[in-house]
């Protein structure tokens, strides 16, 4: 059997991890054949509830989980890792201004790359989900300049599986026979769901996915408000923010990156811009097609863009460059590593207060 890989989740006590660590544990994402040491990250107040999920995991008694290690400390947490997780992040408060959630969660995220760059392995493969997720990883590959910028990603396979299964279910097959929807852009709701480029395997034929559904107004209008604005459903709905659907999304991610994407078949991720052939602008953590092969990830360069899809994809390129800004300058003037939740420190900051 192969050497257990180190795997560490953030935010390992909060509620996307608990739907995670169970399938990566099992064997779902780096393969059945590979033992893991699961690390466990999360801030010190949470430690008495990352006990309890080490319990369990315990009590799962799955052959491929070799070890469990919970943590609050970044130098135990991304210690030789070769996947690295971040779902933790600083929720939205009541009255708390989008600019100042910005703010909290770049600080958590310029200090777990630096960690990152510090003690992971070089090859580790970083995937970023706390939001915002996409600004989140461009500076968490800032503050990690000795690891490759391409082993930077972050999740918008959610939206991606929400676009696939939205057409799945309008022509009634199952998600399996669409592919190749896109999700260009931001995880938020200016993100651009695609499916100029999608097939439908309908009764054994690949078709368009316009002519498959058969409904331009929808797949123009409500489909794609649908994808959008999924998320605020699920909250609206369960109050909580969806956590079953982003872990299966994470494992599908992380699983392409390992073992690659299907021939034929792109996916839906967050990446570096640099050099891609849409006009979009570069230094901008943007969600793009890709395929995958050999833990590296190509864009899917030269696929037609008409007006409709252009304006929608500039749109979402330009939130993301006001995010960036907001984010970059904030970083220019930080003199200080502790960020206050309510009077608890959160982890991994060691000097002075930032009034947020
Ligand atoms: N990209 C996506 O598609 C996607 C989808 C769903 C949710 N999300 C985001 O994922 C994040 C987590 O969601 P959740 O529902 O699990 O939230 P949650 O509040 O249940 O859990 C978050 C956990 O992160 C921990 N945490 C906070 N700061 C930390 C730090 N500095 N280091 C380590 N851990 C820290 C918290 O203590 C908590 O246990 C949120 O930002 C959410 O918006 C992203």
């Amino acid at each position: 059997m192969a050497e257990p890989i180190r795997v560490v989740v953030t935010g390992a006590a909060g509620q996307i991890a608990y739907s995670l660590l169970y399938s990566i544990a099992k064997g779902d994402v780096f393969g059945k054949d590979q033992p893991i040491i699961l690390v466990l990250l999360d801030i010190p107040p949470m430690l008495p509830v990352l006990d309890g999920v080490v319990m369990e995991l315990q009590d799962c008694a799955l052959p491929l989980l070799r070890e469990v290690i919970p943590t609050d400390k970044v130098e135990v947490g991304f210690k030789d890792i070769d996947a690295a997780i971040l779902v933790g992040s600083m929720p939205r408060k009541e009255g708390m201004e989008r600019k100042d959630l910005l703010k909290a969660n770049v600080a958590i995220f310029k200090t777990q790359g630096a960690a990152l760059d510090k003690y992971a392995k070089k090859t580790v493969k970083v995937l970023v989900v706390g939001n915002p997720a996409n600004t989140n990883c461009l500076i968490a590959s800032k503050s990690a300049p000795s690891i490759p910028k391409e082993n930077f990603s972050c999740l918008t396979r959610l939206d991606h599986n929400r676009a696939s299964s939205q057409v799945a279910m309008r022509c009634g097959v199952s998600s399996d026979k669409v592919k190749n929807v896109i999700i260009w852009g931001n995880h938020s709701s200016t993100q651009y769901p695609d499916v100029h480029h999608a097939k439908v395997n309908v009764h054994g034929t690949e078709t368009p996915a316009y002519d498959a559904v058969k409904d331009e107004t929808w797949l123009r209008g409500d489909f794609i408000s649908t994808v959008q604005l999924r998320g605020a459903a699920v909250i609206k709905a369960r109050k909580l923010s969806s956590a079953m659907s982003a872990a299966k999304a994470i494992c599908d991610h992380m699983r392409d990156i390992w073992f690659g994407t299907k021939e034929g078949e792109f996916i839906s991720m967050g990446v570096y811009a640099t050099g891609n052939s849409y006009g979009i602008p570069e230094d901008l953590i943007y969600s793009f097609p890709v395929e995958i092969k050999n833990k590296t990830w190509k864009m899917v360069d030269g696929l037609p863009i008409n007006d409709f899809s252009r304006a929608k994809m500039d749109a979402t390129a330009a939130e993301l460059v006001e995010e960036r800004d907001t984010a970059l300058d904030f970083l220019s003037h930080i003199f200080c590593h502790l960020v206050e939740d309510e009077g608890k420190c959160i982890y991994g900051y060691t000097q002075k207060v930032v009034q947020l």
